[in-house]
Parts: structure tokens; sequence; C-alpha cells
């Protein structure tokens, strides 16, 4: 590192555990690029003093997470899919012009495009949060897309996007789920205890079956989905490519997924 060095970093809170850093610097190790990444704890209270930081100090790159993604975008200039899911997970300074984008959706998509096509297939997502908003947002413009949320009016309000918005009720995910080809969990069920929100017996081979939590990596609904021969996609694919898409704003480079996805698995052994 010397006078020229450019840096980037992840904003949020927490951030002590984000395998963001570990992902980008491997990146710019691997490209030969005089830069450094590395992680800010930035509280909501000081986002807007943060936004300034970026400006003021011209940090090249950052990664935006919870719990700042929707306020952040009130300070930035924002691309099309951005303000249309109203969140910014990614800020490119542009010669002293912060640019927010969101890269959760496309790093969904890109990590099912590893495994299926999703070209006119029908898509079920659990979920109508930050994530499930954004996931939906990027596939409804490839395929067609069915959100069932807990809270409705949440599922209801992406109707928006042209997708088809309903209650989670045993009823709900049983007709749609028979319908699917790709059945997504982009709620936070998996994460604290080993649970699911879709029953085991519901699963049939064929289905890909993606879920947004990464710790654990083998989450109640994929090891059952692996059981019952489906294809699987574990939220570590989602993280390293919506990871990959933030590199490519910041420097045009297509990333190299393998070497995130190795120095991360690492990382989440360690912190085991
Ligand atoms: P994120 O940004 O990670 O999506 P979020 O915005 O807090 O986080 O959203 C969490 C999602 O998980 C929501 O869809 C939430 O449903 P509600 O909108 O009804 O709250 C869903 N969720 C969390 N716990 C759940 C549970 N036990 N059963 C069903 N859905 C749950």
């Amino acid at each position: 590192m010397d006078a020229e060095t450019k840096v980037y970093a992840v904003i949020g809170k927490p951030v002590r555990h984000s395998l963001s850093p570990t992902m980008h610097n491997a990146l710019f190790k691997k490209y030969r690029l005089n830069a450094v990444y590395v992680a800010f704890e930035v509280s909501r209270e000081n986002a807007k003093e943060a936004v300034g930081g970026i400006k003021a100090l011209g940090i090249a790159g950052v990664n935006v997470t919870m719990p700042l993604k929707e306020e952040v975008a009130r300070y930035v200039e924002l691309s099309e899919a951005a303000r249309a899911i109203g969140s910014v997970n990614t800020i490119v300074n542009s010669n002293g012009k912060l640019l927010g984008y969101t890269t959760d959706g496309i790093g969904a998509r890109r990590a099912l495009e590893r495994f299926t096509t999703l070209e006119g297939a029908n898509v079920l997502i659990l979920g109508a949060g930050g994530a499930g908003k954004a996931i939906a947002y990027e596939l409804s413009k490839v395929a067609s897309v069915v959100v069932l949320n807990r809270t409705v009016e949440k599922a209801k309000a992406l109707e928006k996007f042209g997708v088809k918005g309903d209650a989670l009720t045993p009823e709900n995910l049983e007709y749609y789920l028979e319908l699917a080809d790709v059945l997504i969990n982009a709620t936070s069920v998996g994460m604290n205890g080993d649970r699911s929100l879709v029953p085991r017996e519901m699963l049939r081979s064929g289905l890909v079956v993606m879920d947004i939590v990464y710790k654990p990596l083998m989450t109640r609904l994929l090891r059952e989905a692996k059981e019952k021969g489906c294809t699987i996609v574990d939220g570590l694919w989602m993280l390293v490519y919506q990871g990959a898409e933030s590199f490519r704003l910041w420097t045009g480079i297509e990333a190299d997924v393998e070497l995130m996805r190795r120095v991360a698995l690492e990382r989440l052994g360690e912190s085991k």
C-alpha cells in the first residue's frame, strides 16, 4: 500500500463478520490492483455523514449492508433498479459523483443461472423483505414470479413489478409450489435454528431450490431438498455473485467467482 492505494469499504452494522473484505481483497491481489477493502461499522443515525465521508475522502467504492441500504438511497444518484426497489448495496465514486446500485437481485439471478435456465421459468419466492423485493424485481424481467409473504401487504406491494403477490399460507405454498420450477427462500427462516418454511413432503426432484441464508450454508430447506433430489443453490453463491457484480461496477473486471467462494468458505470455517 502507498499513497496511490484506492480504498474500498463495506458500511453497516454489524460488519465485523462480513465476508466482503475477504472476497474483494483476494480479487485485488489476484488482479494486482493497488487497492484495499476494509469494513466501517456505521449505524443508521450516521448514514448521511458516512456518505459525506465517502465523498470527502475519495473512497473509490462502497458496499452498503444492513441497516443502511434504504437510508443511503436518499443521498446518492440511483440506478433504475436501485430506484425501483428503494435500496442501495453498491456505491461507485465516479470522479466525486456517488452512484448507487443494487446487485442483490442480479446476484441471485446469476447464482441461479449457474444451475438452471430462468427464461420462462415459474419462480416461487418466499419473503417480501429487502432481499425478496430485490430478487423479485430482477427475476420478473425473465421469469414468471410469485411472491408469498407472511405479511401479505408486502407481497401485494410487489405486484407493481408484474409479479403475483399472496399470503404465505400452507394452502398457497402447496398450490404455487406444484407449479414452480424454482423455489427461493428469501426470508431469514433457517438462519437461527434448524427450521424451514417448506414441509419436506412438498419438495420433489426436478425443482431448483435456492436459499439466501448462508449461515448455516446447508439450511434445513437445502438439506431436505437435496435428500429429495432437487438441485440446490446455497446462499453463498448469491453472496459471491452480488459481490462479483459490485467488483465489475468498480473495476470493469469479471471477477473469479470460484476464488471468491473458496476464500469466503475458508473464512466461514474459521468463524464457526
Ligand atoms: P431482508 O432484508 O434480509 O429480506 P427483512 O426485510 O427484515 O430482511 O425481511 C425478512 C423477511 O423474512 C420478511 O419477508 C419476513 O416476513 P414479514 O414481512 O411478514 O415480516 C420474513 N420472515 C421472517 N421470519 C419469518 C417467519 N418466522 N415466518 C415467515 N416469514 C418470516
